[in-house]
């Protein structure tokens, strides 16, 4: 199974976070693409059989600014995935109230359009708690890494 991971980031922080699930989802055996920066066109080539989508937030409930043009334009292109499996990881901060980690949310929204299957509920990672998000996100992980496996098997 080939998996695509895309991130978007301000600080760095999502992306350590990318670089974590491509190494544990590696070692769980399955074929994973991850680049910091994927152009549409990549992302078709890629031909993904399920994704893994991680942003942070910010601004005012944003997405970071390098990953909302992918976005757009998935929504506008709107490739034939229904029915591949997806997950979402969100990082933010909960000081920021209603906006706490708005950017997952429009990744929910994007995979829902898309018709892609969550196989779990989203992990939402908040930084006032945690200073190791890629340390914390790693049970999350596994257990994703489990369900690709059984749904590819
Ligand atoms: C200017 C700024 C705006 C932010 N806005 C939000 C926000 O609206 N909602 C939220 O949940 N977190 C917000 N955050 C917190 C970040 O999402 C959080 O620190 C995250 O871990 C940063 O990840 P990154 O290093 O991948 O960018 C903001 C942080 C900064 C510095």
């Amino acid at each position: 199974m080939r998996i695509v991971v895309v991130s978007g980031t301000v600080f760095g922080t999502a992306e350590e976070v990318a670089w974590r699930a491509s190494e544990l989802l590696s070692a769980a055996g399955l074929d994973v693409a991850y680049q910091q920066h994927w152009q549409l066109q990549e992302l078709l080539q890629q031909e993904p059989d399920a994704l893994l989508l991680i942003a942070s937030t910010t601004g005012m409930g944003e997405l970071p600014e390098r990953l909302q043009p992918l976005v757009d334009a998935l929504q506008a292109q709107q490739p034939d995935w229904a029915g591949r499996p997806v997950g979402i990881i969100g990082l933010g901060d909960a000081g920021y109230g209603d906006n706490f980690c708005l950017a997952a949310d429009e990744l929910e929204a994007l995979a829902d359009e898309l018709g892609l299957v969550m196989l779990q509920d989203t992990l939402r990672l908040d930084a006032s708690e945690s200073v190791t998000p890629e340390q914390d996100a790693v049970p999350w992980l596994q257990e994703f890494a489990e369900l690709l496996v059984a749904w590819s098997s």
